[in-house]
């Protein structure tokens, strides 16, 4: 298989650069610029390489580099931001740390070199997006400047000999107009990849190496019914079938048919399918908890126990499956704290679970590729598309002490409101896309009046946010006919609703959740 090796020196935007590669259908990986010497690049059959943007100077002792022979092997070279430095810098050119004037945000770039393929089909003048202090002063020998900007004389090089390149922006931002282009050019004309890896391809393989490893074994999965456990479960259903027994902890605090359409997606497996309806246990440990932290550690804490029980029953268990992805894997550093990262995605389970070995199908795939695997399996859309949903679930939407009732009636209520945001959203009638939608019950009372009689109903809050990442929100200005639509319907259709209002605070200051 054709591979793009992404050579991590600690840059922001390093994901983002495999994503574009990936979007090209060809497949790239990420490794750290300390872990992979010449000899396995080539032994490894990448067929580009692209060194990544970091915070360091190329002439700091304490900086990451990378053994100057990378240079030789005949590969093709993307050097960006600190990758271009770097490259220029082993290469034999030289690199000022003193610039009169730094370049952060959207810069315009000139190409000068119109004949260069890096720059093929972009126009001469373009919208670039910067961000360093250092900059190329002189070019190694045998490269020359391809484009510069008003502030940088080496906004970009090439040794084209040696297939040699360097941009000083950032191509893989959606600020810089032409980078995607950029980046294509690089990987398909520069390395000449043929665009072959797709998600059928990765399906395929990965059921012959599942099913290669696992034989006969048993396999243990813990599935929430968030997507990342629901597409791991389908792929190695599909894998092992039967042997496979997937774990699923209903505690009580799911939404509106949460887990008879868990259920409902895996029935058509062969599988064994180990549904427990653990909620009077939850609620039992959380009446009168009212402080947030408590509810969530309790939840914790008594899903290890529920499925510690569980692995007891089924008995001796060959492999533990998680569906551990990408990102999960680079925020962890890619090294040996992966597996530390994927214990927690289940709470701690390898301590009591009698298994020889943990399986990650997911780890080299994208959220977004993980959805698209979902869909090769023949996953329901609904599974697929699922928003994120926090793993106390609505005990953390609950404000107050958790009842069954209190429950009951919020399943309701953002039954509801999602009901109407996916309306909204399937006639296009969301003037910007909301990324998680929810309702939140209230502690709070009020007076209200219906059918002539006075009512005290509870409050409900309706929360919807739009971000890429989840770290940063916005409210979502959501339409005033949807939010009409609720607060009509919600009053009238949920009883001991009275009230309902509409959460306009961003993240910061608050956050996404309300506990
Ligand atoms: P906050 O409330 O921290 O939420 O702004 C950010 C995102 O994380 C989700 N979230 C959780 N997900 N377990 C999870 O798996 C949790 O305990 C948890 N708490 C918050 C939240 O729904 C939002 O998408």
């Amino acid at each position: 298989m054709e591979k793009i090796l992404v050579l991590d020196f600690g840059g922001q935007y390093d994901q983002l650069i495999a994503r574009r590669v990936r979007e090209l259908n060809v497949y790239a990986e990420i490794r750290p610029y300390n872990r992979i010497t010449p000899e396995e690049i080539r032994a490894e059959g990448y067929v580009g390489v692209i060194f990544t943007g970091g915070p360091n100077s190329v002439y700091d002792p304490a900086s990451p580099h990378c053994d100057p022979a990378v240079l030789k092997l005949g590969i093709p070279i993307l050097g960006i931001c600190y990758g271009h430095q770097l490259l220029a810098w082993a290469a034999g050119g030289e690199v000022c740390t003193a610039a009169e004037k730094s370049e952060y945000g959207k810069v315009t770039v000139n190409v000068k070199k119109p004949e260069s393929i890096l720059f093929d089909g972009i126009p001469a003048e373009s919208v670039c997006w910067m961000s360093h202090t250092d900059f190329v002063k002189q070019v190694p020998e045998g490269f020359s400047v391809t484009a510069v900007t008003g502030a940088c004389p080496c906004a970009a090089f090439e040794d084209p000999e040696r297939k040699l390149y360097g941009v000083q922006f950032h191509p893989e931002v959606t600020h810089t107009e032409y980078g995607f282009r950029m980046i294509g050019n690089f990987v398909l004309k520069v390395c000449g990849c043929k665009a072959e890896w797709r998600m059928d391809d990765f399906c395929r393989k990965s059921l012959e190496e599942i099913r290669a490893k696992v034989g006969d074994g048993k396999v243990l999965l813990a599935l929430s019914g968030g997507v990342d456990s629901s597409v791991c479960a389908a792929l190695l259903a599909e894998a092992v079938g039967s042997n496979l027994t997937c774990v699923f902890v209903d505690h009580g605090m799911m939404r509106k048919n949460e887990p008879e359409e868990v259920r409902e997606a895996f029935s058509r497996w062969n599988i064994n399918f180990m549904g427990i309806d653990a909620s009077e246990r939850f609620l039992e440990r959380l009446r009168g908890i009212t402080e947030p932290e408590r509810k969530r550690k309790i939840i914790g804490e008594e899903f290890i126990r529920v499925f510690e029980d569980a692995a007891k029953q089924i008995g001796s268990v060959d492999f533990l499956a998680q569906g551990t992805i990408y990102p999960d894997v680079i925020e962890s550093g890619l090294g040996d704290a992966a597996v530390i990262k994927s214990h927690h995605n289940v709470g701690g389970l390898p301590d009591f679970v009698d298994f020889r070995e943990i399986i990650e199908p997911l780890r080299m795939l994208f959220k977004d590729e993980v959805r698209q695997l979902g869909r090769e399996l023949g996953l329901p859309e609904p599974l697929v598309k699922r928003q994120p949903f926090p793993g106390p679930g609505l005990a953390i939407r609950v404000m107050g002490d958790i009842t069954k009732e209190k429950l009951d009636i919020l399943r309701e209520a953002d039954a509801i409101f999602r009901e109407e945001v996916d309306a909204f959203a399937a006639r296009g009638k969301l003037p910007e896309a909301a990324s998680q939608y929810f309702a939140v019950l209230l502690n709070t009372r009020s007076v209200g009046v219906m059918g002539d009689a006075r009512t005290y109903g509870y409050t409900v809050a309706l929360r919807s946010v739009t971000t890429d990442d989840f770290m940063t929100a916005d409210w979502t200005r959501l339409p005033y006919e949807l939010m009409a639509a609720a607060g009509t319907r919600i009053p009238n259709e949920v009883r001991s609703v009275g009230r309902v209002v509409y959460d306009i605070t961003s993240k910061p200051p608050a956050t996404v959740e309300w506990e």
